[in-house]
């Protein structure tokens, strides 16, 4: 089995969840495609960018099918809940399964496998709740601390190649109610539903035994987080107050915060008097500009996103915030933009992610808004933005010249990076911060999943460079 993640950490999340289950059914991993029997991709429709890629590696297997018909394909996650049976037309997949339909995975690669039959499982009326479907993803959720994933978490190889090693993603909540304007999410992981507490701290104590050092707490709204328990709610503060007492858990982060009031004091808070709680806030603004805003459908002014960071850093003062956003929205002018470079000069974000907009089928702006701003204004403001993020960012990694800061080692570096200024025989390894600022050093390997210490000789905007401390 080969399979390729192409979307945010929920798809990641999802990746590792497939992974584990068909291990424990026996299938083995393989690095390349070539040595598969069966290839999953793991897909996301957020952007037509992300399609485009899922599409052309469709061609690339097409290829390789040509001259091995028996190899299996399968199309799971977003893309294949917003295309379903239109994927099957194409020679090349015999999978389709969507994200609510990942508990089945098993059965279906088996059917695909030995019966050559395509199969097709996706939800057809997605924003309705479905407690049925809902349960068998608990069921098949919970079973994502098998010995298979143990052993997974233990690797430093490609196994585990999407988390690093020792740490783990969970997720509290599945979906999305917001309905942003722009955005597929809630067309394709259908309504809000939070995870009961008790099934969430059983797999953080699992993880735990099985050697995860971090664990991030996913959802797309997850300051939102919100179960009933006979007479008591649970919110997000409660999660990670029930998470802060696992033994063996060091950091916890969450992610992703919807810039509203939704139990925003209490999670500060929470930030604030629970040392294992990492001070990083990913807090998307998506726009400076109110008008865009709310044709965005964000329920909030780019004051009160103001307001909300301020709140945040007076809570926990060396809190560190990362931050969206969409350049290029249906009616963005000149002036509009501006209101988004002033939001970001304001904000000194440690890094952004900056999208050029991507209109998305079925949602509102696709089908209300004209995609009006040309391209090459798009990929302007992208870059001007960019540009003046990585100015912020480089002074505020400058502050760390000379400092010891604690670094969660995630394992070998990816690229080499020729800043780093050690030419000693170890190996270049790359860690974060508990605030996420990446942090590349040499050491020995053995040392990925363990914190060190690592003196900060050297900075650029986006990484911290250093020495290990004896
Ligand atoms: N739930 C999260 C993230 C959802 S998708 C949140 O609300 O913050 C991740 C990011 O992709 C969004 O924050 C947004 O900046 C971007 N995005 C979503 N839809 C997009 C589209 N149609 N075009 C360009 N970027 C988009
Ligand atoms: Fe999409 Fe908005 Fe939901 Fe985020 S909050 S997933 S941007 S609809
Ligand atoms: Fe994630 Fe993309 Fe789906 S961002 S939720 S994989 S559409």
């Amino acid at each position: 089995m080969h399979i390729k993640s192409y979307g945010c950490q929920m798809n990641k999340l999802d990746t590792a969840l497939v992974r584990s289950a068909l291990l424990d059914a026996g299938f083995a991993l393989t690095e390349s495609v070539d040595d598969a029997d069966i290839v999953l991709l793991n897909t996301c429709s957020v952007r037509e960018h992300a399609e485009q890629r899922v599409l052309s590696h469709l061609g690339h297997l097409k290829h390789i099918k040509e001259s091995r018909s028996d190899l299996v394909v399968g199309v799971i996650g977003c893309m294949a809940q917003r295309l379903g049976g239109k994927l099957l037309e194409d020679k090349t997949v015999d999978i389709v399964c969507g994200p609510a339909q990942i508990p089945q995975i098993t059965e279906l690669a088996i059917k695909a496998l030995q019966q050559k039959q395509k199969c097709l499982a996706i939800t057809q009326k997605i924003r309705e709740k479905s407690e049925i479907q809902s349960q068998a993803l608990e069921g098949f959720e919970s079973a994502y601390s098998s010995p298979a994933f143990g052993r997974e978490i233990r690797k430093s190889k490609f196994e585990n190649r999407n988390f690093g090693v020792g740490q783990a993603y969970i997720r509290v909540m599945r979906g999305c109610d917001k309905f942003c304007s722009y955005c597929i999410v809630p067309y394709v992981r259908g309504p809000e539903v939070s995870r009961p507490p008790e099934a969430i701290i059983e797999q953080i104590k699992k993880l735990a035994d099985a050697g995860v050092k971090q664990v991030t707490l996913l959802g797309q709204r997850v300051n939102a987080y919100k179960y009933k328990n006979g007479d008591k709610t649970y919110c997000l503060a409660d999660l990670l107050e029930l998470a802060s007492k696992v033994d063996g858990i060091e950091w916890i982060r969450f992610v992703t915060s919807y810039p509203t009031e939704d139990f925003f004091d209490e999670i500060l808070r929470a930030m604030a008097d629970l040392p294992k709680v990492c001070n990083y806030l990913h807090l998307p603004a998506q726009s400076g500009s109110d008008k865009i805003l709310r044709a965005m459908n964000r329920h909030y002014t780019a004051g009160q996103y103001l307001e909300l960071i301020d709140r945040a850093r007076s809570f926990v003062p060396d809190i560190v915030i990362a931050g969206d956003f969409i350049v290029g929205f249906p009616g963005e002018t000149e002036e509009d933009f501006r209101a988004t470079v002033d939001l970001v000069k304001k904000a000194r974000y440690k890094n952004c992610f900056i999208f050029k907009y991507s209109p998305r089928p079925t949602t509102i702006a696709d089908k209300r808004l004209q995609d009006n701003v040309p391209t090459d204004i798009k990929k302007r403001r992208n870059i001007e933005l960019l540009s003046v993020q990585e100015h912020i960012s480089d002074e505020l990694s400058r502050g760390f010249l000379g400092k010891e800061v604690k670094v969660l080692v995630e394992g070998l570096s990816k690229k080499p990076y020729k800043d780093s200024q050690e030419c000693e025989d170890a190996p270049q390894l790359t860690g974060r911060m508990a605030t996420d600022w990446i942090v590349v050093f040499n050491g020995p390997q053995l040392l990925a999943g363990q914190c060190v210490k690592v003196k900060i000789t050297k900075t650029s905007p986006f990484t911290l460079f250093g020495k290990l401390s004896k």
